[in-house]
């Protein structure tokens, strides 16, 4: 299977491109990647050479490359995206353009195709807007109405409910994909984890929102790439699937976890105002994806997994600090001329 996957130079997608052609022999890919301040071609330096995969620069809002593409490959895993919140505060503009319209292209792109593959679209379970700090038992599932907060997940909504608008009408064979937030190596430091791990290296404190109570579910990134390989290979036309680590745990406590794991005191804490319009807690009952099609995370027990990605940050010290300084740039500026 030729698989087209959009956003592959980021986190996630690097991290699936690793992932894939590690599980399956049979199987190709091309990165369509814009290569944005997030897109990083040094997180797939060691693949750059492997005869099963090809780098594409280029944009997914490009309708006539993304028709090309769409025509020679088997499958679509769309990973593109503008994809923090804090940046979507300051400009939401670039969210729109990105995340609504570039997925719009791409199913555009499989029309004029006549595409029948699959064509998986990676969420997030932020679409669902929050969940009360005081009732546990609530969960996010594929039933609920979609009710984002921030401009970044009102973006990821509005590309959701394009999806499956285009599977409703066109007959499109996709499956979306909501889930919670991930962790693990090449993730851009701006993001909580490799943020706080980063700046605990070089001395200097890690800023923490508001009261530090807000609730995420972590979600090990190979766990996540694992369940969108399996949404992609047995999931169902039309459907969405709720992808989540049962791993619920406040900023406060992963920040207190991380500190301790590195060896540093809660002086290291430095309290910040409150994201605008904070969600409070995020969680997922995974329990359509477990049951429907057998995934189980395997790599998210904590603090093990927490411990093995702060190991990873320490270990690949000139990866980020390249990407920190914008060193990484001037690699793919090289490879792939100025933008
Ligand atoms: N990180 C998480 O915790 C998380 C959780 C759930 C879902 N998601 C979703 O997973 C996907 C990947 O997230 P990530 O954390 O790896 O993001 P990322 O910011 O690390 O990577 C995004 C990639 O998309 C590329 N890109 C951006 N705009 C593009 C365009 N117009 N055309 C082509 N390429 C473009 C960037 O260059 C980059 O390589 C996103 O769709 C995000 O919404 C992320």
């Amino acid at each position: 299977m030729h698989i087209l996957l959009t956003g592959g130079s980021g986190f996630i997608g690097s991290n699936f491109v690793r992932f894939a052609l590690e599980s399956r022999a049979d199987l190709s890919i091309t990165n369509l990647d814009a290569l944005t301040y997030s897109g990083n071609p040094e997180n797939l330096a060691d693949i750059e050479h492997d005869k099963r995969y090809r780098f594409v620069h280029g944009d997914i809002k490009d309708l006539d490359l993304c028709t090309r593409l769409l025509g020679e490959v088997d499958a679509v895993v769309h990973m593109a995206a503008e994809s923090h919140v804090d940046r979507s505060i300051i400009d939401g503009r670039p969210f729109v353009e990105t995340n609504v319209l570039g997925t719009q292209t791409l199913l555009d792109a499989a029309r004029r195709n006549n595409f029948k593959g699959r064509f998986v679209h990676v969420s997030t379970d932020e679409v669902f807007g929050d969940l009360p700090l005081d009732q546990p038992e609530l969960k996010f599932h594929e039933k609920l109405p979609l009710k984002p907060s921030s401009p970044y997940s009102a973006s990821k909504a509005a590309s959701d409910m394009v999806v499956h608008a285009y599977h409703h009408t066109f007959g499109l064979n996709v499956s979306v994909t909501n889930c919670s937030n991930n962790f693990g190596p090449y993730q851009f430091p701006e993001k909580v984890i490799p943020l706080f791990v980063t700046n605990l290296i070089e001395g200097k404190k890690v800023p923490l929102y508001g009261d530090g109570r807000n609730v995420r579910d972590w979600l090990h990134v190979v766990d996540h790439c694992e369940a969108v390989l399996a949404v992609l290979e047995k999931g169902k036309a039309g459907q969405t699937y709720c992808i989540g680590g049962n791993n619920e745990r406040s900023n406060l406590e992963l920040t207190h976890t991380i500190l301790e794991l590195m060896g540093k005191g809660k002086e290291m804490i430095q309290p910040v105002t409150d994201r605008l319009g904070h969600d409070r807690r995020y969680a997922i009952d995974p329990r359509k994806i477990e049951s429907e099609l057998g995934w189980k995370p395997t790599r998210s027990a904590w603090p093990g997994a927490l411990e093995q990605t702060i190991k990873w940050y320490v270990d690949h010290e000139r990866w980020w600090r390249r990407v920190k300084s914008g060193a990484y740039r001037e690699y793919y500026q090289k490879q792939y001329g100025n933008r």
